[in-house]
């Protein structure tokens, strides 16, 4: 049977799933039927993470159960920390925390992905202990210390106090929980897919989560918002704006932070992070890296708007990351934080009712080419 070739597998759908849901044409995303401007507004990471992984808001006893289990399950044994300390200080952050969510598997093993409690445990254990390791491993790799999380505090100013030793201040902590909110998940994103393709082999989710980490490390993914500010680092002021953009499309140079497979106009998480960022800079004073995200996002839009590229969720993350004194490698980590919730519930979704995916491959080699002796060989 002749099989047709859809790169990227650009609008093939393969599953069906309840957890979010996207409409690129209005800039519609919403979380189990929840539009994300009114998480953002109302709910925090702890609950959102709730919704995904169970498909409904939790009641007053459910999210306090939920955040105890989150809470009491934030620490890293000491031989993770050993590990996380073995790890070359250059290295990138998203590496140690694969290796990290790797190994934490061999700790708590889960294999009998049939047991539900045993799969629930697992989930707090990721969502948990993913901040813990990326904070130890930014401050071990500067030679400080690794703090132990604090349980008075939520899971977002944890976070933070943990990665700078500092409790963050009311205005950060809605800042990073409403990020984490806006990266909870985003339909079958490639990461999403990699963990499912994962998940459909039956393997544990410390595997699954570990694939969908390593997926999300690229470029074209999750690693766009660090080059993003690399990016706005390199233009250096708003006069320059307009000759470096100008530039980096006449080389046909893609713009990192713009464009999306699936949204053709604004992103509705870049509008809220727009927003966000703007209200740090009132906290915290005005820097001219703002300015110049915003001067480049009104050229990137008239330049490319009418081809349907329009600024996505990367573009303006990274001045939030900044603005709450976020190292830029741990930018992509942040995403990976958020996601695991995202990750996990597409896990237990793609438990329902498996079927391992094994697609096919349209084979454009030789056949019965004859085995030449190596003397014979040019
Ligand atoms: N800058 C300049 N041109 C672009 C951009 C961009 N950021 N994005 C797409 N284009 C052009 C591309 O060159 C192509 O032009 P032409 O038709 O003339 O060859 C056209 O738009 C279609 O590009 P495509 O690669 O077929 O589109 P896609 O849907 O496969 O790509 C994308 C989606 C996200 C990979 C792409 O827009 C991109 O590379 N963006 C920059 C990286 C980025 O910001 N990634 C974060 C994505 S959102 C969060 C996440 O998923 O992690």
């Amino acid at each position: 049977m002749p099989y047709e070739l859809i790169p990227g597998l650009e609008g093939v759908p393969i599953a069906e799933s309840a957890i979010s849901f996207v409409d690129g044409q209005n800039g519609i995303l919403e979380y189990r039927g929840i539009r994300i401007e009114e998480l953002a507004d109302h709910s925090t990471f702890e609950e959102t993470a709730y919704l995904l992984l169970k498909g409904v808001l939790p009641n007053p006893e459910e999210l306090d159960s939920f955040k105890y289990d989150l809470t009491h399950h934030r620490r890293l044994k000491y031989k993770i920390i050993d590990l996380i300390k073995c790890l070359p200080e250059h290295g990138h952050p998203m590496d140690a925390l694969q290796a990290a969510v790797a190994a934490l598997g061999m700790f708590y093993p889960a294999k009998d992905v049939t047991n539900e409690e045993e799969n629930y445990l697992s989930c707090v254990r990721l969502i948990a202990k993913l901040p813990t390791v990326i904070a130890a491993f930014e401050r071990l790799r500067i030679g400080d210390d690794h703090l132990l999380p604090r349980d008075d505090l939520g899971y977002a100013a944890n976070f933070l106090y943990m990665l700078t030793g500092e409790v963050p201040n009311p205005v950060s902590t809605k800042a990073l929980d409403v990020c984490l909110i806006l990266h909870g998940d985003h339909t079958m994103n490639a990461s999403t897919f990699s963990g499912r393709v994962t998940g459909s082999t039956l393997a544990d989710p410390y595997t699954v989560i570990s694939s969908a980490v390593g997926t999300l490390t690229g470029p074209l993914h999750g690693g766009a918002n660090e080059r993003v500010l690399q990016m706005l680092r390199e233009i250096g002021s708003v006069e320059n704006v307009q000759s470096y953009i100008e530039g980096k499309l006449d080389s046909k140079e893609r713009i990192m932070g713009f464009g999306h497979r699936v949204y053709k106009t604004k992103d509705p998480r870049a509008t809220i992070l727009q927003h966000m960022a703007a209200e740090l800079i009132e906290v915290h004073g005005p820097t001219e890296l703002y300015d110049i995200a915003v001067k480049v996002d009104e050229i990137v839009t008239e330049r490319l708007g009418p081809k349907g590229i329009y600024a996505n969720v990367d573009f303006y993350s990274g001045i939030v990351y900044d603005q709450l004194s976020i190292p830029q490698d741990a930018f992509t980590p942040i995403f990976a934080i958020a996601r695991v919730a995202g990750w996990l519930a597409h896990w237990l979704e793609q438990l329902i009712g498996n079927r391992i995916f094994r697609p096919t491959q349209i084979y454009t080699g030789q056949h019965n080419v004859p085995y030449l002796p190596i003397e014979q060989r040019d």
